[in-house]
């Protein structure tokens, strides 16, 4: 019903508008004022997670997109190896697990048929299971060794938003507790993230509040026969969950490329009027990474694309490359995904609404897969 949707036509649209609250209630009480976080709920002992010497992520769908940027976190602050893959590929080619394995499970749903069987199979093998979900009580968090749930609320939608955007911060608070229970120092890296974390909820608000030209440019293209996405670093699997949202949401034909891959194949793709939406990295910290996108923004640009750029506010060196620019707020670049990821969803709902799509019951998909 309408008041169901809170005023909004789709759920979908609630539930991206919703992702400010969510993200806070993800944080509420597992971040201390000096910066130490609780997690008990993981039932994973310290001692355990100190002999922890690999970490394999196993999801699918938009939550191994969560799982893609995990890793960039995960190996930076715990030095831990760090290996992402699809549930359904997994036991069927023989991974190496033992004791000191960590497997992450991430599924909002905790209901994944393939995400399950892997979970299964890793426990045969002794791993220990840490699942990340979002509904209390299903059946991965049941079968895994420690669970840390997500705190979105029900998503309705089929795609998911705001479950995503609170499996980063999962995802996030896992690597930043490893690092403290295994007592890495990295001067106050590790505790100036914790407190950024904390901003994150603002963060959002601010770029949901920034969105209205990217809703306006999304109802110009829905003529386009394909959409490229680009990014790099965490970037690239933010790229990869706009084209995911647009072929769920908008059937339309979406890839997204590691901007570096490009000149080793996909420019080839590129021809006039062709619409590549680019994820800019954050100026902080990583500036070679910037540089190297601008100047893969202007070969694209060169070549007729129609660029798409989304960079933090104040990004100067990137404006004179963008047809159309995006701006979100600066964040630090581990974090990024969190903010950069609300465009894509408003980019795919607002072209799949213009060409008259169900945005919440995609055809043939369904919420949760409980079949292999
Ligand atoms: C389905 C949904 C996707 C979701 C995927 C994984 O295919 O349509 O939106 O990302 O399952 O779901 P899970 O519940 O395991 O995160």
């Amino acid at each position: 019903s309408a008041a169901e949707k809170g005023g909004y036509d789709y759920f979908m649209l609630k539930e991206i508008a919703e992702q400010p609250r969510a993200v806070a209630d993800t944080l509420l009480g597992r971040v201390a004022v000096d910066g130490t976080l609780t997690l008990d709920e993981m039932r994973l002992a310290p001692e355990e997670l100190r002999d922890i010497n690999k970490i394999v992520i196993i999801a699918c769908g938009t939550s191994y997109h969560a799982g893609l940027i995990a890793k960039y976190a995960i190996e930076h602050w715990c030095r831990i190896p760090c290996e992402v893959e699809v549930a359904s590929e997994f036991r069927y080619r023989d991974p190496i697990l033992d004791r000191q394995t960590m497997v992450i499970a991430i599924s909002q749903s905790g209901e994944s048929m393939d995400t399950l069987m892997a979970v299964r199979y890793a426990r045969e093998q002794r791993a220990r299971v840490l699942a990340i979900c979002n509904v209390n009580g299903s059946t991965i968090p049941r079968e895994s060794d420690g669970v840390l749930y997500t705190h979105a609320g029900p998503e309705v939608g089929v795609a998911a938003t705001k479950t995503f955007l609170t499996q980063l911060i999962a995802c996030y608070l896992v690597g930043l507790y490893l690092a403290q229970v295994r007592n890495l120092k990295f001067g106050d890296e590790v505790n100036a993230v914790i407190e950024q974390l904390s901003g994150m909820p603002e963060q959002v608000e601010r770029v949901l509040s920034m969105m209205e030209p990217m809703r306006d440019l999304a109802r110009s293209l829905s003529g386009a026969n394909t959409v490229l996405f680009l990014g790099r670093h965490v970037g690239y699997p933010v790229a990869m969950e706009g084209a995911l949202k647009l072929k769920e949401l908008a059937y339309m034909h979406a890839e997204a490329f590691a901007a570096g891959e490009l000149k080793h194949g996909s420019i080839a793709l590129i021809e006039e009027g062709v619409p590549v939406v680019v994820v800019v990295p954050s100026r902080e910290g990583r500036s070679v990474l910037h540089d190297k996108i601008v100047s893969n923004i202007q070969e694209i640009r060169a070549r007729g694309a129609r660029t798409i750029v989304i960079a933090e506010e104040g990004d100067e060196k990137v404006r004179p490359y963008a047809d159309t620019l995006i701006e979100i707020p600066a964040v630090p670049t581990l974090l990024q995904p969190i903010v950069a990821t609300v465009p894509m969803q408003v980019f795919a709902s607002e072209l799949a609404l213009a060409k008259g799509n169900d945005v919440d019951q995609p055809r043939n998909l369904a919420k949760s897969v409980t079949v292999e």
